[in-house]
Formats: structure tokens, C-alpha cells, sequence
């Protein structure tokens, strides 16, 4: 089956069942969210339809949707994560009131028969997950008494918050349980019953509830074709192909600057096309590493020429049937890409000498190649680890803030954890960093403080100085106190205030000069207060369960700590 056939099967069969189809809304979101960049879901365009279905006159909706997610973008090469991918979704709001609206029996209903029926896929192949119920919020009985009714359902597996329960996490915003199907033991559908509201750290049954479902379109294909990963459908195919001709190397040897390039330049691609151009802040920046990305990829590839608008011919190709945007915007496509490439091409031979001559990577080094020679910070992190070189991305941070207050060009924020696309799972971590580092120093010494901080959605690193490697039972207590105050459920609260006053209150560890005079103190209960950016969960309750997977020297003094909330 090719990508059009199955995304034209499924916007057919829901438009059967009764179902407006809408076509994909741009990639950058049209109202200002300043926790996200870009359209990262399906029902990210009807949000506000969820708590307010009178908003509009559909109650069933289907889509095939762009999305990018940047969070992830460090694991794009491996089988799996892509920046760039379309979501398949179904929406029904305003139930029960609103006329048409449906919301479990039919949505899980409609998810069967799709997959059995109309793509065929052996019943054998597929079973389903759902929530059994965890923290206040109960079991989701109704599904689980649907789901046994498909009587050739192999097998329906139960579990808890953090799989089969979905939510924005930010206040008056839906969210509620999962059904998810697997297809050979990977997750097609999320089918998510946002019957709550997230108020105050709590989740309240709503008046109106409404149905949310997701479908990844590439990793669908590829389990429907039985494709080993997503880069042997046909919408990498032909783009894979042509870095083959361009490069004259092989995608079998060289598998991981192939994904990269063929993921980057798609995804420069449809951003383009929606309006962006490669800049230094939010949106353009994210394309411009993008770009950048995929060039150092090509040279890692002997690729010395310009070829990102060659790629950007096939993308269009590709998908002009589907997403008519493209093709209206290909000069501009093209131009924008040969322009960026023409810059960096001229200065990264000059950034890649001065890299080669560097021993250590101190803050103002990285800072220096990424303002003379534009290579992003990942990007000099991305080659020191190749070279097995050290990077003080902390001193980084500092040293672009000092000169952003200068320029007043981009917004910190947008540096941290991997560029502001601020999903659920990393304002957690950041928060159980909050409470990890108060713990740490209950347990070790009161003189600790952060030496350095990375979080991305799997887990959270954190550096702190310490002389020696800390003990089990060190550990294990660690985990205890922070699994303590999981329990305890204690809010959140953020308050802004001026700099003194905040000082007084909280250990820093960068040179009190480098913040502007009003900060944002984060506390937690009386257990833990520190001055910080956020974002942050509203309440430790939210967080799962805390634990610690590695801890190891960093350099001389500085510890590291590997943790994860599962
Ligand atoms: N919002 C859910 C997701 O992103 C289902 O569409 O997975």
C-alpha cells in the first residue's frame, strides 16, 4: 500500500462514518503558545473544541495532520524517531449533548473495523491497552467492557498513567484515558477519552467530553507493508535514493546521515512551505538547525556541493498530491534552502578547522563557533561527542544570555532541553530535578549545587559537585525522599520577583549578574526552592515513579545522575 492509498482509505472511512474532513492545519500553530513551536498533534488545530464545543458546528472530525517534534531530534537515525510525520485522527466533541458526537463504544468500534477491515491486518497481530486506573482517577471500566466485546481481540493489557492516560497538562485543558492499539507489538492508535478537565492539579469530570485519536501515518505504513522501519516506505524511498545518486554512497552503510538528511530536509521542507524562513529565534531557528544539520550529515557523506534543494524537489513530488502548499511554494522552498546553504557552506570549513584545533570545549568556545561560524549548539555538542571531547553547555547558556540581552535577539528558553517544544514528560523530569537536587542535598551536604543540567523526554541528566561516588544505600534514599514527595501530592507554585529578594531565598549556581533583575522562583512546599526558567508540572503527583538508572563522575568534583520517572 502506498502513503496516499492509506491516507486516502482513512479519511474515506471516516467520512462515512459521518465525519467532516479538514485538511491539515499549518504546522505553526495559529494562536501564540509560547510552550510550543510548532503543531505537534492531530488534535493540537481543536483544542479549544474540547471545553467548548459550541466553537464548532462539526461534531465529528477527521484529519490527516503535519506535525514536527523537535524533542526527539537527537534520536532521528535511529529505526524509529522523525521530526517530521503526519498524524491520522478522529475527533468527536461536545458529548453527549452535541448531536452526532460519539465517544468510547464507537471510537473503539471504528478503530477495530479500520484495521481489521479495511487495511486487512490479521487479527492475530493486534491487542489493545487500557487504563486501569491510578492516583484518584479510576479505571476506565466502559472500555475495558467494549474492548471484551471484539470477541477475536487477542489480548487486552492494563496500565496505568503513564501509557494510557493523556493530557496537555497545562490548566483547563482536556485529558483522560487511552485505548492504544498494537500492531506485532507496536503502538499504532492512541485513542484518547478526554472526559476530565486538568484544574488546579486535579482532573475533574467534564461536562462535555469529547474523543482525541492518534495514528502515526509512517509507522503505519510501515506495519501495514510489514517494513522493517519507516525509512523503507515510499515516502523515504525515493528521497533516499536520491542522496544515493548525489553522494554515491550507500544507505546500507551509511544509515544514520542518510535518516538525517532525508528527516531534516523534509521537515525544512514543509516548514518553508508554512511561512518560516531560517533565523536565530523560536521557529527559524529550529529550521535552521534543521538545515544545518542535514549539510554536516552530507559532508559526513563527502556531499561538498549544494543538494538540500535537490532533496526538497523529491519531498515536494512526494507529497504534492496531499499537501498542495508545497508545490505553491517551491521557488521559495528552493530559495530559502540554497541561501542557507550557501551561508553556512561558507563558514563551516573555516568552524570545522577551529573545532579541530580545540582540545576541550569551554562555554565560550561553543558560543564562539556558534556566533562566527552559525553551528548551532547541538551541533558542536553533536561533533565533541564524536571526537569524545567535553562541552560545558552551562557556561554556554550564560554566555548566550549575556550576549542575547545585548542583541535582544531570541529567547533563552528556547536553548533549553531541546528547544521549547515543552512536552508533558519533560516538565516532569524538570520538576523531579527540583526534587532530586533537594534531596541530594538532605542526604550528602547542604553545599550542593547544579553544575549542569540536560533534559530530554526519556530522562533527566543533572551534575552536581561531589567528591566521591555516592553509595547504594546513598541512592536508594535519594529515590526514597523524591518518591516521598511524589506521594505527598504537593503543589507546584511559581512566583516572580526581584532578584534580592529571591537570592536570599535560593542557592544559584551561575553568577547572580547574568539574571535580569526579576526572576521566577520555583517551590516546592517547604522542601525545595530554586530560582528557574520552568516550565514545571502544577502538582508532584503528576510525576510517576522516580528512579535513579546511573550515576557516574562527570569531571574532577562534579557528579552525574541518570534518572528517569516511569
Ligand atoms: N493527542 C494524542 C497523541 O498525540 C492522540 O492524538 O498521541
Amino acid at each position: 500500500m502506498t502513503a496516499e492509498e492509506l491516507r486516502e482509505n482513512f479519511l474515506d472511512f471516516f467520512k462515512a462514518k459521518g465525519h467532516t474532513i479538514i485538511p491539515s492545519a499549518s504546522l505553526v500553530p495559529r494562536e501564540i503558545d509560547p510552550s510550543v513551536l510548532f503543531t505537534t498533534a492531530g488534535m493540537h488545530p481543536f483544542k479549544q473544541y474540547y471545553l467548548n464545543p459550541d466553537e464548532t458546528s462539526d461534531a465529528r472530525i477527521a484529519t490527516s495532520q503535519k506535525c514536527v517534534r523537535t524533542i526527539d531530534i537527537d534520536e532521528v537515525g535511529d529505526d524509529t524517531h522523525l521530526t517530521f510525520f503526519e498524524m491520522l485522527g478522529n475527533f468527536s466533541f461536545g458529548y453527549p449533548k452535541k448531536e452526532n458526537s460519539y465517544f468510547k463504544e464507537e471510537t473503539i468500534k471504528f478503530a477495530w473495523e479500520f484495521l481489521t477491515e479495511i487495511l486487512g491486518i490479521e487479527k492475530s497481530r493486534i491487542y489493545a491497552t487500557y487504563f486501569h486506573g491510578e492516583k484518584e482517577i479510576p479505571e476506565d471500566k466502559e472500555s475495558l467492557e467494549i474492548l471484551k466485546s471484539i470477541s477475536d481481540l487477542k489480548e487486552i493489557k492494563p496500565q496505568g498513567t503513564e501509557d494510557n492516560f493523556w493530557s496537555l497538562g497545562v490548566e483547563n485543558s482536556p485529558g483522560g484515558p487511552t485505548v492504544e492499539f498494537y500492531v506485532d507489538g507496536i503502538e499504532v492508535w492512541n485513542c484518547v477519552f478526554n472526559e476530565y478537565t486538568f484544574k488546579k492539579g486535579q482532573y475533574e469530570l467534564s461536562e462535555n467530553k469529547g474523543v482525541d485519536t492518534g495514528m502515526g501515518l509512517e509507522r503505519l505504513l510501515a506495519v501495514v507493508d510489514k517494513k522493517k522501519t519507516v525509512f523503507e516506505t515510499d515516502l523515504f524511498v525515493s528521497i533516499i535514493s536520491k542522496i544515493e545518486e548525489i553522494s554515491g554512497k550507500k544507505y546500507e552503510d551509511n544509515q544514520k546521515s542518510f535518516r538525517i538528511i532525508s528527516d531534516h530536509i523534509k521537515a525544512a521542507t514543509f516548514i518553508i512551505a508554512d511561512g518560516i524562513i531560517p533565523s536565530n529565534v523560536k521557529q527559524g531557528y529550529v529550521l535552521r538547525r534543521l538545515i544545518r544539520r542535514a549539510i554536516r550529515h552530507g559532508k559526513i557523506l563527502g556531499i561538498e556541493n549544494n543538494f538540500t534543494k535537490d532533496i526538497a524537489e523529491i519531498v515536494i513530488s512526494t507529497y504534492s498530491n496531499m499537501y498542495l502548499e508545497l508545490k505553491e511554494n517551491g521557488n521559495k522552498i528552493f530559495e530559502e534552502l540554497e541561501k542557507e546553504e550557501n551561508k553556512f557552506r561558507k563558514t563551516l570549513a573555516g568552524g570545522l578547522k577551529e573545532f579541530e584545533k580545540l582540545t576541550a570545549i569551554t562555554g565560550k568556545d561553543a558560543f564562539n563557533l556558534y556566533q562566527t561560524y552559525g553551528f548551532p549548539l547541538e551541533m558542536t555538542e553533536e561533533l565533541a561527542v564524536e571526537k569524545n571531547i567535553k562541552i560545558d553547555k552551562d557556561e554556554f547558556e550564560t554566555e548566550f544570555k549575556k550576549h542575547q540581552e545585548l542583541s535582544r535577539t531570541a529567547s533563552a528558553g528556547q536553548f533549553k532541553g531541546g528547544l521549547a517544544d515543552t512536552s508533558e514528560q519533560t516538565k516532569k523530569l524538570h520538576t523531579a530535578a527540583h526534587l532530586m537536587l533537594a534531596a541530594i542535598r538532605k542526604i550528602l551536604s547542604g553545599d550542593i549545587i547544579q553544575k549542569g543540567s540536560n533534559i530530554t523526554e526519556e530522562r533527566l541528566r543533572f551534575d552536581f559537585n561531589y567528591p566521591e561516588k555516592l553509595t547504594k544505600e546513598q541512592i536508594a534514599e535519594i529515590e526514597n525522599i523524591v518518591n516521598q514527595k511524589i506521594v505527598e501530592n504537593i503543589p507546584v507554585e511559581m512566583t516572580e520577583m526581584p532578584k534580592d529578594e529571591a537570592l536570599k531565598l535560593a542557592k544559584v549556581s551561575f553568577d547572580p549578574a547574568k539574571y535580569g533583575d526579576i526572576v521566577k522562583v520555583y517551590k516546592i512546599g517547604d522542601f525545595s526552592i530554586e530560582l528557574c526558567g520552568g516550565p514545571h508540572v502544577e502538582n508532584t503527583g503528576q510525576l510517576g515513579k522516580f528512579m535513579i538508572k546511573k550515576e557516574e563522575s562527570s569531571s574532577a568534583g562534579v557528579r552525574r545522575i541518570k534518572a528517569v520517572l516511569e
